[in-house]
């Protein structure tokens, strides 16, 4: 994983030190794609895109290839979101030095990664955390025998379980 993501920023920055090798044209800012319109109600558009600074510059850079709804498909850790911007940079996005920790920003607070432990599916608390799936049905099952969980320290009764992954996003843990 650490190697793609090294892999990734190295296109990324491969392809940032051609462009600005590339010649004065490049110093314009890019080409301006309009930002596709959404199917979606406004109210609706509102509630997956709370209001923040950086809202209009994702749309703008953002929403030129689909629709904005389809990046709120995505609940996710700063570092997925980081990683997700630069899958979109190697379809094509043009997400210039100045707009990209704009919107890493926004994405990260306004879409960050939720994990509900007492609603959660199995898949889920298995991607959420990064967890072995056995560990994620020990979590279903214990879930299951003793009611709900209410704090980290009823998570951590879970037997066998590697703890040590759920602690590191604990910030995302919804009860
Ligand atoms: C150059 C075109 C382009 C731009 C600009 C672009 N994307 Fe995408 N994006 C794609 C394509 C292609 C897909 C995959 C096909 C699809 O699902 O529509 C995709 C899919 C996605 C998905 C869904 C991934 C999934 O789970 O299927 C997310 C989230 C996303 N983009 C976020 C972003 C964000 C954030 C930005 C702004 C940094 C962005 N996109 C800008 C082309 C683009």
């Amino acid at each position: 994983m650490r190697l793609l993501i090294a892999m990734v920023v190295a296109t990324w920055s491969a392809g940032l030190s051609v462009s600005i090798a590339g010649g004065p044209q490049q110093s314009a800012p890019p080409a301006a794609a309009s930002p596709m319109p959404s199917a979606l109600a406004p109210e609706e558009l509102n509630r997956l895109f709370p209001a923040g600074p950086g809202r209009d510059t994702t749309f703008r850079v953002c929403a030129t290839c689909h629709p904005p709804e389809k990046i709120a498909t995505r609940h996710q850790t700063r570092e997925d979101w980081e990683e997700t911007i630069n899958a979109m940079v190697v379809r094509g996005a043009k997400v210039s030095d100045d707009d990209y920790p704009v919107i890493l920003e926004y994405l990260a607070a306004a879409l960050p990664l939720l994990i509900n432990v007492n609603t959660a599916t199995v898949e889920e608390l298995q991607s959420g955390f990064g967890i072995k799936r056995a560990d994620a049905l020990a979590i279903v099952a214990y879930r299951e025998q003793n009611g709900k969980f209410a704090s980290l320290d009823d998570l951590k009764k879970v037997p066998n379980i590697e703890f040590k992954r759920i602690q590191m996003k604990k910030e995302a843990i919804r009860f």
